[in-house]
């Protein structure tokens, strides 16, 4: 009998390949394919029920507030094999649960690197450049009583200054890959796997390594202290985990110079908010650019991060382009198929 998957979000065939993959494969009889019909998050209800009905042995799930957890795995029990999940994080996913049924878990870290960094890049100059701020002032109709005078909105040049990444991995290196053309001098990055060598079979390793060639400082920080201390900008890129929850807090801000931007497209929870409103409220860092927030999508128009003016935030839209949800879509389809045994699928990811 063919193995039954079920897909928690209509993935649109026509402008997601793998959308067109599952139903080839449904309708070439190789899945028995339930999907959730609605476009919403998936009720947990019903994904239980389903799953409780037995023989699942796939699972294509979304990131957004799907919690793959004991529970989940006790309903859909021993015929699971595979989690693919359609993002690149995956700190929604109990893997010590996972690992513990011996159930494989497949991500998609590849096809969303380049809209991410776009986004990266985008939020520093959006921060330096207080885009949110000057959008806003238009928009309520502000610019006619704003004469023009030297320091008006004026910002911070990214030329000849400090970039910080923390998390260099694909994302944190293509974002730096974009900040390089407006002519920064130095790169400090840190990173969980020091001396992880940059990748040659990637497109920005030749870039990053010209751009040493041609004098831009390119090394690993020898400290958080230093990534602090010396960074005009600051992108954070890492995975969340114990180990880099809060690692931007209070004592991390206050060693940044008042005159630094802070942007964070990696998780919420990454930046300790309170102490990043703190710092910003008391002018003791110049701005922020966040695409990702602690508590999101429950972040209204009266969030203090949102009415702070020296903060621009996005609604987690870092791999929000159509190409890189198509790519996402393919993986995390590739990663389901392969793990139940469809013939003539590879696995695209496996953690
Ligand atoms: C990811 O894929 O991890 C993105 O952040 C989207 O959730």
């Amino acid at each position: 009998m063919a193995p039954k998957v079920i897909l928690t979000r209509p993935l649109d065939p026509t402008l997601l390949e793998g959308g067109a993959l599952l139903d080839r494969a449904e309708q070439d009889g190789k899945i028995q394919l339930v999907r959730w019909t609605q476009d919403k998050p998936v009720d947990r209800q019903w994904l239980l029920d389903e799953l409780r009905k037995g023989g699942t042995e796939g699972l294509v799930c979304m990131h957004n507030g799907e919690k793959i957890d004991d529970e989940l795995l006790d309903a859909a029990g021993p015929s699971l094999k595979v989690i693919a999940t359609m993002s690149a994080g995956y700190d929604h996913v109990d893997t010590a649960a996972l690992k513990k049924r011996g159930v494989r878990l497949g991500s998609t870290p590849d096809a969303l690197t380049a809209a991410t960094a776009d986004v990266g890049a985008m939020l520093v100059l959006m921060a330096s450049r207080r885009a949110g701020e000057s959008v806003r002032a238009v928009i309520d109709g502000k610019w006619p009583s704003m004469p023009w005078n030297p320091l008006l909105l004026c910002g911070q040049s990214l030329k000849g200054s400090t970039v910080g990444i923390l998390g260099f991995g694909k994302i944190g290196q293509l974002t730096l890959k974009r900040l390089l053309g407006f002519d920064v001098s130095r790169c400090l990055y840190s990173t969980s796997r020091p001396g992880v060598a940059l990748d040659p079979s990637k497109d920005y390793f030749n870039t990053l390594a010209t751009a040493s060639f041609h004098g831009v400082e390119i090394r690993p920080a020898e400290s958080y202290d230093e990534l602090a201390r010396e960074c005009d900008f600051l992108v954070t890129c890492c995975p969340l985990t114990p180990s880099t929850q809060g690692i931007i807090g209070a004592s991390f801000l206050a060693k940044m110079k008042p005159t630094a931007y802070l942007v964070n497209t990696a998780r919420g929870p990454v930046v300790d908010s309170d102490a990043l409103l703190a710092a910003l409220r008391e002018k003791r860092l110049a701005g922020a650019g966040l695409d990702v927030v602690t508590g999101e999508p429950n972040i209204g128009a009266d969030h203090p991060l949102v009415l702070e003016p020296s903060c621009v935030v996005l609604p987690h839209i870092g791999s929000a382009t159509v190409q890189a949800r198509s790519g996402m879509s393919r993986d995390a389809v590739k990663n389901c198929l392969a793990g139940v045994g469809v013939e003539g699928f590879e696995w695209a990811n496996e953690v």
